[in-house]
C-alpha cells in the first residue's frame, strides 16, 4: 500500500505544504551543489526564486543596454569621414543589435516575456549601462566608445562567460568575440587620427578626457556600496567585482594611452609598486548616481529615440506575426 508514513506531517500542519518544504530543501540542495561544484544551472533545472530575479534583472539590463548602446555610434554613422570607416561601424552597430537579441533570448528562458522586458525600458523603469547617457561630439568619440567603453565592457563580460547560468554564459562568448573586435577597431582608428594632424591629435585628447570618469564608472559602484555583489558573486553570476574589474581595467588601459599617445586626465595615476597596480583619483559617485536618476545628460533623448524606434517598428512585428500564423495555417491544412 502507498504510504509517506516516514514523511507525516506532525498533527495540525498542512501535509501537501510540508511535502513541499521538503521537496523544496531537496531541489535548494541540488542546486547548491552545481553551484559549488562550479556547474551550470540550465533554464529547465529548479532554481530559487531570487536567483531567477537576479538574472532576469542583470541580463535584462545587459541586454537594454546592448541596444541604448547603438544610439551614440549610430549617430555617426552618416557622418563616417571614410567609406572603410562607415563599414565597420555599420557592422559595429549591427553587432550590438545582435547582442542585445541573444541576451533577451537568455532573458526570455527565465520566463519573462520580450515585450514587458521592452515595457520596462521604454516606461523608464528598467536599468541600462549609465555610460550611455553621454553625448558623442565629435568623430573621436567614436574611436574612444570602441576602445575605452567595449575595452571596459570585455572587461566586464569575460568573467561572465562562466556565469553559472548555461544560456547567459553561452551567450556571452559570442558577444565578448564581437567586442573585442570592437575594442580593436576603436583603438586602429585612434592610433590612425594620432598619426594625423595636431588638430586630430586635439580631437583624441579632447574625447578621452570627457570619456575616462564616466567609463571607469561602468563597473559599477565601489563594493562596499554594491547591494547585488555578494550574492551574485556566491551564485557565480559575478566572477570578479566590480572595483577589482575596475583595477584591472585601469591597468591594461595606461600601457595603450601610452602607445597611443594620449594623457588619461587624473593626476593622481601613478603606479604603485606595493600593491602591483596602478593608483587613480576619486570617481565622482554623485555624478554617476545622478545619472542612474535620469537626469545625465543624454537620459531623455536616449530614451525618446529608443521608444520611437520601437513603434516606428510596430509595421515589422506586425507582418512577422502575420506570416508566422499564415506558415502556421499552411502547414495545418498539409498535415490534414
Ligand atoms: N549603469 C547603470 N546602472 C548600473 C551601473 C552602470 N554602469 N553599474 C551598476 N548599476 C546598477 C545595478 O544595475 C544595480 O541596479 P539595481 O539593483 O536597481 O538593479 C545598482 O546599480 C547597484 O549595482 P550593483 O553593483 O549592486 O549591481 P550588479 O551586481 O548587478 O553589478 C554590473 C552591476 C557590474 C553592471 C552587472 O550587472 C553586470 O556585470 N552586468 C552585465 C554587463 C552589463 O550589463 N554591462 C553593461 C554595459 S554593456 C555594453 O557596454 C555594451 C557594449 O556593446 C559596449
Amino acid at each position: 500500500m502507498y504510504t509517506q508514513s516516514l514523511d507525516q506531517a506532525p498533527v495540525g500542519t498542512d501535509t501537501n505544504n510540508a511535502i513541499d518544504i521538503h521537496q523544496d530543501a531537496a531541489k535548494q540542495a541540488a542546486f547548491d551543489a552545481v553551484i559549488d561544484a562550479d556547474g551550470k544551472i540550465e533554464a529547465q533545472d529548479w532554481m530559487p526564486a531570487a536567483y531567477r530575479k537576479t538574472l532576469v534583472r542583470q541580463i535584462s539590463q545587459h541586454a537594454h543596454s546592448e541596444v541604448v548602446g547603438m544610439l551614440p555610434e549610430g549617430n555617426w554613422i552618416s557622418r563616417a569621414p571614410s567609406l572603410k570607416r562607415k563599414a565597420i561601424l555599420l557592422a559595429k552597430v549591427q553587432d550590438e543589435a545582435g547582442h542585445g537579441l541573444y541576451l533577451y533570448s537568455a532573458a526570455e528562458t527565465l520566463g519573462t516575456g520580450r515585450d514587458e522586458l521592452l515595457d520596462a525600458l521604454h516606461s523608464g523603469r528598467a536599468k541600462y549601462s549609465s555610460i550611455f547617457n553621454y553625448p558623442t561630439l565629435s568623430w573621436a568619440d567614436v574611436g574612444v566608445i570602441g576602445w575605452l567603453v567595449d575595452g571596459a565592457a570585455i572587461m566586464n563580460q569575460v568573467p561572465l562567460c562562466r556565469c553559472s547560468y548555461g544560456p547567459y554564459a553561452r551567450a556571452m562568448i559570442r558577444v565578448c568575440k564581437e567586442e573585442s573586435f570592437h575594442q580593436r577597431q576603436g583603438f586602429d582608428a585612434l592610433l590612425a587620427m594620432m598619426q594625423g594632424t595636431e588638430a586630430q591629435r586635439a580631437m583624441v585628447q579632447e574625447s578621452v578626457n570627457r570619456w575616462w570618469w564616466p567609463v571607469l564608472m561602468m563597473f559599477g559602484p565601489p563594493d562596499a556600496d554594491s547591494p547585488n555583489s555578494a550574492q551574485g558573486m556566491r551564485w557565480g553570476i559575478k566572477r570578479i567585482s566590480n572595483d577589482d574589474l575596475r583595477q584591472k581595467f585601469i591597468d591594461a588601459t595606461v600601457a595603450q594611452a601610452e602607445t597611443l599617445g594620449v594623457t588619461l586626465p587624473d593626476p593622481d595615476l601613478t603606479w604603485n609598486e606595493a600593491t602591483g597596480h596602478y593608483d587613480f583619483g576619486t570617481i565622482n559617485w554623485q555624478e554617476f548616481q545622478d545619472v542612474l536618476a535620469g537626469k545625465g545628460p543624454c537620459n531623455t533623448e536616449r530614451l525618446a529615440t529608443r521608444v520611437k524606434a520601437h513603434q516606428d517598428g510596430q509595421w515589422v512585428r506586425d507582418a512577422a506575426a502575420a506570416y508566422a500564423r499564415k506558415q502556421a495555417a499552411k502547414q495545418q491544412r498539409q498535415a490534414a
